[in-house]
């Protein structure tokens, strides 16, 4: 079996690593967070990823998964080397490469020149032909092979994904990359390095597009009296348009499509051949996050100021920990840019230090003496909480803003006449 690197632990590396081990092959994992590294070899995640610590444990175990520090314990016979590291927006919308660059390099000075740099992080249309021309002269070949995997579902994603995709300039090592991957059973694509880059912005891009019509659609339907949830799911039953990514909310997040969309614009646009879709559904985004804040002070007489407001959910989407780019978050902040204070709770994710939000322990104690509620990330159990007991604790007459319609309508609306929902009624 060929020796495997993984370069950067996040929700990426670390599935792609203990992923990789579970189909039999030996890993190492590198990051240089130190302290990443230690809790790792002590078996604990550095965030919550749905049954990833299960993984880890069997891997590390079974002595297939190894984590270092430092490149300079690599040896050369690492064959595989994916990169899996941050490729944040910098604020022209491009993509800062800096990170690959320098992992790269010290792949570069570490285990040779003769090995296959397997790039998973998203990366504009033509990274790797750049990369693979700024090494000429070495054996090594710079390969695409996008992650579309979702968090919350990052274990069941790399078992089961939707498609593998691999962008090779060379069909030997192109297979040889999709060889890694036997023992899952999922659609192969083998395609030049710039499609597979492309592959993965479409995807992203196209997803979002969709979202920011759904968005829209919803704030149409509250002002038209038709109902959203039936709207949906009349649209979805076409399968060329199909039901998921249908749930309205407010507005899209996450460390991804954010900056995988202003990167598609901003690269598409500078190539005169401007993709307007996907730069509407980008401003739209900005509207849908606004959206909420109208609602809201249209529910508490005007506007914001000296309101307390209890915030449900953190995260910038149910089931995990990932503040990145939360919708829930921007809400949170304009609330207090507008003169209101905020009490968050999210069973899982933290409020970053930079936030002036109080994080309560529970979902009701957000609620004591606050003036309204509102839902922001969709997790489950908000909608098992009884409206009487919220009730109890808000500050009468109180407002309820269900962002993500998962409360019971017809129950908190009989406890709460002021209470709305984004998409109407
Ligand atoms: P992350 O921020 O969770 O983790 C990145 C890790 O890389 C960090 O632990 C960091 O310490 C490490 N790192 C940075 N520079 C390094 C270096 N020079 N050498 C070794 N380690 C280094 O990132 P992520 O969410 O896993 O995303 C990684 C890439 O994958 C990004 O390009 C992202 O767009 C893409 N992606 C992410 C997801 C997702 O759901 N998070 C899904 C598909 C693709
Ligand atoms: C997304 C893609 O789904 C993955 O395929 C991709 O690999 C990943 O980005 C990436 O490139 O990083 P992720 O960011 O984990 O995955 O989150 P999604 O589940 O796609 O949700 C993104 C945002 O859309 C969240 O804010 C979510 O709340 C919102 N959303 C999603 C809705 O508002 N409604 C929906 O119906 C679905």
């Amino acid at each position: 079996m060929p020796k495997i690197a993984v370069i950067g632990l996040g929700y990426v590396g670390l599935t792609t690593a203990a992923g990789l081990a579970s189909l039999g092959h030996t890993v190492t994992g590198v990051d240089i967070d130190v302290g990443r590294v230690e809790s790792l070899r002590a078996g604990t995640p550095p965030f919550f990823e749905h049954k990833l610590d299960e993984l880890l444990a069997e891997q590390i175990e079974s002595e297939s998964l190894s984590f270092e520090s430092s490149f300079s314990t690599l040896t050369r016979e690492i064959e595989f080397a994916f990169l899996a590291v941050p490729t944040p927006a910098l604020p022209d919308g491009q993509a800062d490469l800096s990170y690959l660059n320098a992992a790269l390099a010290s792949l570069v000075s570490t285990i040779g020149t003769k090995f296959k740099a397997i790039v998973k992080s998203t990366v504009p249309v033509g990274t790797c032909r750049k990369l693979q021309e700024s090494l000429s002269g070495y054996d090594i070949h710079v390969v695409s092979n996008p992650e579309f995997l979702s968090e919350g579902n990052a274990v069941r994603d790399f078992l089961a994904p939707s498609r593998i995709v691999v962008g090779s300039t060379d069909d030997n090592v192109g297979q040889g990359v999709l060889d890694l991957y036997d023992g899952i059973d999922a659609p192969r694509l083998v395609c030049s390095p710039e499609s597979a880059e492309m592959i993965k912005h479409a995807s992203n891009s196209f997803l979002a597009v969709k979202l920011s019509f759904v968005n829209e659609l919803a704030r149409f339907c509250e002002v038209t009296g038709a109902n959203v949830d039936d709207v949906t799911q009349g649209v979805g039953l076409d399968p060329r348009i199909g039901p998921n990514f249908m749930s309205p909310g407010p507005g899209w997040g996450g460390s991804c499509f954010p900056k995988d969309t202003s990167e598609l614009a901003s690269s598409s646009r500078r190539s005169g051949t401007p993709m307007t879709t996907v730069e509407a559904a980008v401003a739209s985004n900005q509207t849908a996050i606004m959206h909420v804040l109208e609602l809201l002070r249209e529910q508490l007489g005007g506007d914001l100021k000296g309101k307390q407001i209890a915030v449900w959910g953190l995260a910038f989407k149910a089931n995990t920990d990932d503040t990145r780019d939360s919708p829930a978050l921007q809400v949170a902040q304009r609330i207090i840019d507008e003169g209101g204070t905020v009490l968050g709770f999210d069973p899982m994710a933290k409020i970053p230090g930079n936030l002036k939000v109080k994080q309560t322990s529970t979902a009701i104690e957000a609620c004591s003496q606050s003036q309204a509620l509102v839902v922001l990330t969709e997790w489950p159990e908000f909608s098992t909480i009884n409206p009487e007991e919220v009730k109890s604790v808000l500050q009468a007459p109180a407002a309820i803003l269900d962002t993500r319609r998962i409360l019971d309508q017809s129950v908190w609306r009989d406890a709460f006449p002021n209470f709305k929902v984004v998409g109407g009624n």
